[in-house]
């Protein structure tokens, strides 16, 4: 038997990578993807290593795999951004790990397995450009109504905190024919919604087959016409790469969701040129005004990160003001996280961790009561949710979906809604959610 179990961690890039692996080794080598480790064949890390302790909690969970699976033979692979960084360090910390390969190397899986079983040892794939899986990967079933498609891969502009550009590689955009085949693919396998995924998914500059440049707000034009979609998204967006067409496209294609996730990271303009961002909070404040003009109702999310080296009480006040100020639909928020290789990792003036976590507890707090009183907002209203499936509580006699806004409703109904839009009246407003009964 070959059974897969694969374990995926970080953004949704990793999840659609896990997807691709998935549907891949079923095609190329018959591999089943299983629930149960115990019963696994071949075991897949994916992993992330965009905060601390990325590489202390892979091989805790690598012990704890191997305890699992005592007593019969299993590959054990390291794939995703931890493999990409750390490579052969892996292997010295774990040697019952038999491969470790990076995000744009997944596509020669069979052949390294192939190999594997041929000669034993161990493999390390770290060194492929990010532009060469796409064509040897297999199309992957839909497993359920939002369905995503990576349009742009990698990212060129080296936030002095982030190891994205050094674990994704540089920026890369696909074809403009590549996305929308896989988009359409998907669509006629029952997909309703295509989320556009990317690191900076609004650098996109693909080509089409003549040759003409596309930006997002032209390539997303051009997905609205495939036959079957009810709704697009795209994530995640820089607000330096922000430019009038993607504000207008939110007015001219009907399917696309009010909804933009644009992370700002930090409210004072003395932060954001430490981190290198490229714009400045009054750029950002602008943006959120013209989205706002053009889309009244866009939901707006965000990512923060506190206690960056050198960020004051007045930074951190000029944060919690700028949350007040545009009042986030949704937001992330992290404490500043050393990470190896990158500039801010050696800044001056590190603040220390007792301060950021307070800081954090404090800008959580605010987001958090923000969110709840946007959420409360929507009761009574009537709102068109998509159903992406049976909801985890509820006992199987609820469904889940989504606005537009990305909110995500509850309610009363039976798995046959499944892939539907409906109307439903919101009747609650909770912290993270909305409930709701059939309209
Ligand atoms: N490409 C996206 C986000 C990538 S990572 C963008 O540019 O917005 C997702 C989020 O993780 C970031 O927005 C940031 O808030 C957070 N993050 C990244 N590196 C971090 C670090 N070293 N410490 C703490 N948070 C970090
Ligand atoms: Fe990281 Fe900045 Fe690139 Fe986002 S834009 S992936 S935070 S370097
Ligand atoms: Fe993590 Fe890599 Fe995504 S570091 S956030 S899995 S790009």
């Amino acid at each position: 038997m070959n059974n897969l179990f694969i374990k995926n961690f970080g953004c949704q890039m990793n999840v659609y990578d896990a997807s691709r692996m998935a549907a891949l080794l079923q095609d190329a080598l018959g591999y089943r993807q299983v629930e149960e480790p115990a019963q696994a064949d071949l075991i897949i890390l994916n992993t992330c290593h965009i905060r601390e302790k990325a590489a202390e909690k892979l091989f805790s969970e690598l012990g704890r795999l191997r305890k699992i699976v005592a007593g019969h033979p299993v590959i054990f692979a390291v794939g995703g951004c931890v493999g990409q960084a750390e490579g052969e360090l892996i292997f010295r910390r774990a040697p019952f790990v038999s491969l470790v390969f990076g995000p744009q190397n997944y596509h020669h899986l069979p052949a390294m397995l192939r190999r594997l079983e041929r000669e034993g040892g161990r493999i390390l794939a770290n060194e492929e450009p990010p532009d060469s899986k796409f064509d040897a990967l297999p199309a992957v079933s839909v497993g359920g109504p939002v369905a995503s498609v990576v349009v742009q891969e990698g990212c060129n502009r080296f936030c002095t905190y982030c190891v994205v550009p050094f674990t994704r590689g540089r920026e890369w955009s696909r074809p403009v024919e590549a996305i929308l085949e896989e988009a359409a693919g998907l669509l006629q396998k029952g997909a309703r919604e295509i989320q556009l995924l990317g690191q900076n998914v609004n650098a996109y500059q693909g080509v089409d087959r003549e040759g003409i440049p596309h930006d997002l707000a032209l390539l997303m034009q051009r997905v609205a016409l495939l036959p079957g979609l009810a709704r697009i998204r795209f994530v995640t967006s820089h607000p330096a790469d922000m430019n009038d067409d993607l504000v207008q496209v939110f007015r001219d294609v009907p399917q696309l969701c009010p909804y933009l996730h644009l992370p700002i990271q930090s409210g004072s303009d003395h932060v954001l040129a430490r981190m290198e961002r490229g714009h400045s909070v009054a750029d950002y404040l602008t943006w959120i005004e013209r989205l706002r003009a053009a889309v009244p109702d866009i939901a707006l999310a965000s990512d923060f990160i506190v206690g960056f080296p050198g960020e004051t009480e007045d930074d951190f006040a000029q944060t919690l003001e700028l949350a007040r100020r545009v009042a986030f639909d949704h937001a992330y928020s992290f404490v500043f996280s050393p990470r190896p290789g990158t500039l801010a990792a050696t800044m001056a003036d590190p603040v220390p961790p007792e301060v950021g976590a307070r800081r954090l507890a404090v800008l959580q707090e605010r987001l958090n009561a923000v969110q709840l009183a946007k959420n409360i907002a929507r009761v009574g209203r009537l709102e068109k949710v998509l159903v992406e499936g049976v909801a985890k509580r509820g006992d199987g006699g609820e469904v889940t979906g989504k606005t537009p806004q990305g909110r995500t409703v509850n309610f009363p109904g039976d798995p046959s809604l499944v892939g539907r839009i409906l109307e439903v009246r919101i009747t609650e407003g909770l912290p993270n959610s909305l409930r709701g009964r059939l309209a």
